[in-house]
C-alpha cells in the first residue's frame, strides 16, 4: 500500500443547524484521527458534501455541486470526493451509478468510520456506500470542531420518529435518540472554555429529548447550571409535545430566552391531519395564546408550507386566518414539494399546480411580512439586551447584535467591545427588516 501524505479536507455543508452541527463533528473525527481541514477546494485532497434532502430545490443544489467537484477530479483524479448527510440514505443508488466521480457516500449515523474508508479509498480500495442508520449512535464521546462565535450548536436529539407525512427526515436521519444529560453537559462546559456564551440546543423535535424520568424542562433546568452560559436557545419544538411546564420554565429561568420557534405547517385541520401534524389549528393558536400569557415579550416564529396535497383555496384561506390571529414575529414559508419514499408521496396526489402554489407562497409572505414589520416596529424606542455577535454585513463601523427575542440589532461600533458582550441598545428606526440602535450604557 503506498504511504500517504496527511490528506487536507475541504467541507461544504447544506441544509439546517442539525447539518452544520453535523459538519463540526466530522471535521472534529477527521482532525483526532486523520486530516487537515482546508477551506481552499483546489488545495483538497478530500471534498466532502453534507447534504440536504428536505426540498427538490435543495437536493438540485447539491446535484450542481457534485458537477463542479467532477471537473477537480477531471484536473486531479486522485482527488476523493464524498457524499453525506441527509442525500445519502435517500439516493445512494442514484448518487453511484449515475456519479461515478463520487468515491463515498456515507449517512449521517457512519462519520465515525470516514477516517478509515478516506484511507482506503486514497489507497485505490473500491468506493465506499455506507448509509445504515444507527438507532443507538449519538457521537456521544466527541466534541465538535467549532469554528470561534457567540453561539455554539449543541446537538441533544438525533433523528426523528414524527413521520409528518410530507418530510423525509424520518427517512435520511432514522429514529429519534437522546444524547445522555451527561455528554450534553460535558459538552456546553467545553463551549465556554472555548469562548462561547450562547447555546442552541438542537433537535428536529428538540422538546421530546428524554433520560429516564427527565423531560425537557429538566434538561434546560441542569444545563442552566453550567457556569457561563448566558444564553440558552432551542430548535425546533414540536407544538403537540409543548407542555405548559415548558412554557414555566421559559419564564422562569433567565438564561432561557424569550423566543420560540413553533411550526405550524398549515392553519386547516383536514390538512394538519394530512400531514400527520397531531394538533389541531385551534390548539394551535390556543398553545400560542397560553405562551405569549406565561412568557413576557415572548417571540414566536414558525414554518409553513403552502401547496400540501389536496390543500383547497379554503384551507389556504384557514391558513391566512390563523395568521393574522396569531401574529408571528416572524415565518419561514415553504412551498410544498414531494420527497419520494414519504407517506404523502406514496399516498396522496401533490395536485396544487406550480403557479397556485407560487401565488399563495407569495400572498402569504406578503402577509407576515407586513406583521413582522408591524411587530419590529413596536420594537422602536424601547430598549433591549443586546449580545454583541460581530461588524455588521454593511459597515466596519457597525456591529450587529441580538435581543433574547432573537431580533437582530445594528448598532454603532464601540472601542473595546468584543463578541459576547451584551449591552443595553435603545432602538431608535426600523430599516427594511433591521432594527437600528444606539447603546444607551455610559
Ligand atoms: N423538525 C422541524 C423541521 C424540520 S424541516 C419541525 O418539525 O419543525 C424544516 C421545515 O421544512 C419544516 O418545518 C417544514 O416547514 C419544511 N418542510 C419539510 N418538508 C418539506 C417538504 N417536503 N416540502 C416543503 N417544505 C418542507
Ligand atoms: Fe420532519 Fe415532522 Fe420530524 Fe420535523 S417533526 S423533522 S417536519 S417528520
Ligand atoms: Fe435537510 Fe437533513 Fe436538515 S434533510 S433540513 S439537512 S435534517
Amino acid at each position: 500500500m503506498p504511504v500517504l501524505n496527511k490528506p487536507r479536507v475541504y467541507l461544504e455543508t447544506y441544509g439546517c443547524q442539525m447539518n452544520f452541527a453535523d459538519s463540526e463533528l466530522v471535521a472534529a473525527i477527521l482532525e483526532e484521527n486523520l486530516a487537515e481541514m482546508t477551506s481552499d477546494i483546489a488545495k483538497a485532497d478530500v471534498i466532502l458534501v453534507n447534504t440536504c434532502a428536505i426540498r427538490e430545490h435543495a437536493s438540485q443544489r447539491v446535484m450542481q455541486q457534485l458537477h463542479r467537484y467532477q471537473q477537480q477530479k477531471l484536473q486531479r483524479p486522485e482527488v476523493v470526493i464524498g457524499v453525506l448527510g441527509c442525500m445519502s440514505s435517500h439516493l445512494k443508488e442514484e448518487i453511484s451509478q449515475e456519479r461515478p466521480w463520487v468515491d463515498l457516500v456515507v449517512g449521517p449515523d457512519s462519520y465515525r468510520q470516514l477516517p478509515q474508508l478516506i484511507t482506503a479509498r486514497r489507497a485505490e480500495l473500491p468506493t465506499s456506500v455506507v448509509t445504515g442508520l444507527d438507532r443507538y449512535e449519538t457521537y456521544e464521546q466527541i466534541f465538535p470542531r467549532r469554528d470561534a462565535g457567540v453561539n455554539a450548536w449543541v446537538t441533544i436529539t438525533r433523528g426523528c420518529d414524527n413521520f409528518c407525512s410530507y418530510c423525509v427526515v424520518p427517512f435520511a436521519r432514522g429514529r429519534e435518540r437522546s444524547r445522555p444529560l451527561s455528554a450534553i453537559q460535558a459538552e456546553m462546559e467545553q463551549v465556554v472554555r472555548e469562548g462561547f456564551r450562547e447555546v442552541t440546543l438542537l433537535g428536529q423535535n428538540v422538546n421530546s429529548w428524554r433520560e429516564g424520568d427527565n423531560r425537557f424542562p429538566e434538561l434546560l433546568e441542569a444545563v442552566t447550571q453550567v457556569a457561563g452560559i448566558e444564553r440558552i436557545r432551542f430548535i425546533s419544538p414540536h407544538p403537540r409535545d409543548f407542555s405548559q411546564r415548558l412554557l414555566e420554565v421559559i419564564r422562569d429561568i433567565p438564561q432561557v430566552m424569550n423566543h420560540i420557534h413553533l411550526p405550524l405547517q398549515s392553519g386547516s385541520d383536514p390538512v394538519l391531519e394530512r400531514m400527520n401534524r397531531g394538533y389541531t389549528a385551534s390548539g394551535f393558536i390556543e398553545l400560542a395564546q397560553r405562551a405569549r400569557a406565561t412568557v413576557s415579550e415572548l417571540a414566536i416564529s414558525t414554518d409553513i408550507i403552502v401547496g400540501f396535497c389536496g390543500e383547497s383555496e379554503a384551507d389556504f384561506e384557514a391558513t391566512l386566518a390563523l395568521v393574522r390571529e396569531v401574529e408571528f414575529d416572524s415565518a419561514f414559508t415553504f412551498k410544498y414539494s414531494e420527497r419520494s419514499g414519504t407517506i404523502a408521496a406514496r399516498e396522496y396526489e401533490d395536485d396544487v399546480p406550480a403557479v397556485i402554489k407560487g401565488a399563495r407562497l407569495d400572498q402569504l409572505m406578503e402577509l407576515q411580512n407586513g406583521i413582522t414589520r408591524r411587530r419590529n416596529s413596536a420594537c422602536i424606542g424601547r430598549e433591549f439586551a443586546v449580545m454583541a455577535e460581530g461588524p455588521s454585513r454593511k459597515l466596519a463601523t457597525e456591529w450587529m447584535g441580538r435581543t433574547g427575542c432573537n431580533r437582530i440589532v445594528v448598532f454603532p461600533f464601540q472601542a473595546g467591545l468584543l463578541p459576547g458582550r451584551v449591552l443595553p441598545v435603545r432602538i431608535e428606526e426600523l430599516s427594511g427588516f433591521t432594527l437600528r440602535g444606539n447603546v444607551t450604557q455610559k
